[in-house]
């Protein structure tokens, strides 16, 4: 019998993932079927139970319920536990397994897409919610020389810098060194209010690299700004999705698709 699969979320009409885990299972001959689930706000608890108790063997969670997914997993991986989020559920008999691949993604991205080297780096993160503290464990394993999480609200940013003692510092954009960084993340939701976050030209180092965790139609602000301030290069958040994504199918198939291909037919 086909295994199901789903992404789960609200909203969700216009996610990707169904195409990218229908081109993993071609690729690698799994027998799969995945599938877009809207939950109600208010209902995501039931509504994983009903695709449970249907024979779904698994789900990827997005915005908003990356949180409660977490609550919800019976067993939760430790790089779950510390960005306090579930990306990838994986349905074991009573056992409900967490995982967040989130972080593992965007590292995977910046290296083996995009060519570039994280250790010794300065990296900036702009944004303290769920998707900067997500990808904070990933960024600091691959040893960075420097990590500063920016945000708007500057008490946000010193919460993280407490819970990764030593790793990170937090602070608002007033007090944001006067360096460039090597490496800025936009991991803040300024650009679906059509706006980039509010940093100087400055914080882009001679030849740096400007990622946006978002993906969508043409450039975001944040890119957008990032080029103006002599970035050199530019990415969105596509390939990150694609690499979430494939280790959320080794997650549950215990198979690692390519992902290049996957990657080139939907930016084609
Ligand atoms: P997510 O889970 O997507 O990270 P979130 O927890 O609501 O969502 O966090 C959104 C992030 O985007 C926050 O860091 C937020 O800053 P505040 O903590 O000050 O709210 C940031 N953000 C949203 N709109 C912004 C804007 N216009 N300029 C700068 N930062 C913004």
């Amino acid at each position: 019998m086909t295994d199901r699969y789903a992404i789960i979320g609200n909203p969700i009409a216009h996610s990707r993932s169904p195409e990218i885990h229908a081109a993993f299972a071609r690729q690698t001959g799994e027998d799969l079927r995945y599938e877009r689930l809207l939950a109600p706000l208010d209902g995501f608890g039931p509504a994983v139970a009903a695709f449970r108790a249907a024979g779904g063997r698994g789900l990827n969670v997005t915005l908003p319920f990356k949180g409660e997914a977490c609550r919800l997993a019976t067993e939760a991986t430790p790089r779950a536990r510390v960005a306090e989020a579930v990306n990838t559920l994986r349905f074991d008999g009573a056992r409900v397994y967490g995982d967040n691949t989130d972080g593992v993604g965007l590292v995977r991205d910046l290296a083996a897409n995009l060519g570039v080297a994280i250790a010794g780096r300065r990296i900036l993160i702009v944004g303290a919610g769920g998707a900067a503290r997500g990808v904070i464990e990933a960024l600091l394993d691959a040893r960075p020389v420097e990590l500063v999480v920016v945000n708007r609200t500057g008490e946000r940013a010193e919460a993280l810098e407490r819970q990764f003692p030593g790793g990170l510092r937090g602070m608002g954009f007033e007090l944001l060194p006067r360096h460039g960084f090597d490496i800025v993340i936009n991991a803040s939701s300024a650009g679906l209010s059509g706006e980039a976050p509010p940093l100087p030209g400055s914080a882009f180092a001679a030849g740096a690299a400007a990622y946006d965790m978002v993906y969508g139609q043409g450039e975001t602000p944040f890119l957008a700004f990032a080029r103006r301030s002599g970035a050199a290069r530019l990415a969105d958040g596509l390939g990150m999705l694609v690499e979430q994504a494939a280790e959320s199918f080794f997650v549950w198939r215990g198979v690692r698709p390519a992902t290049a291909p996957v990657l080139a037919m939907l930016r084609a």
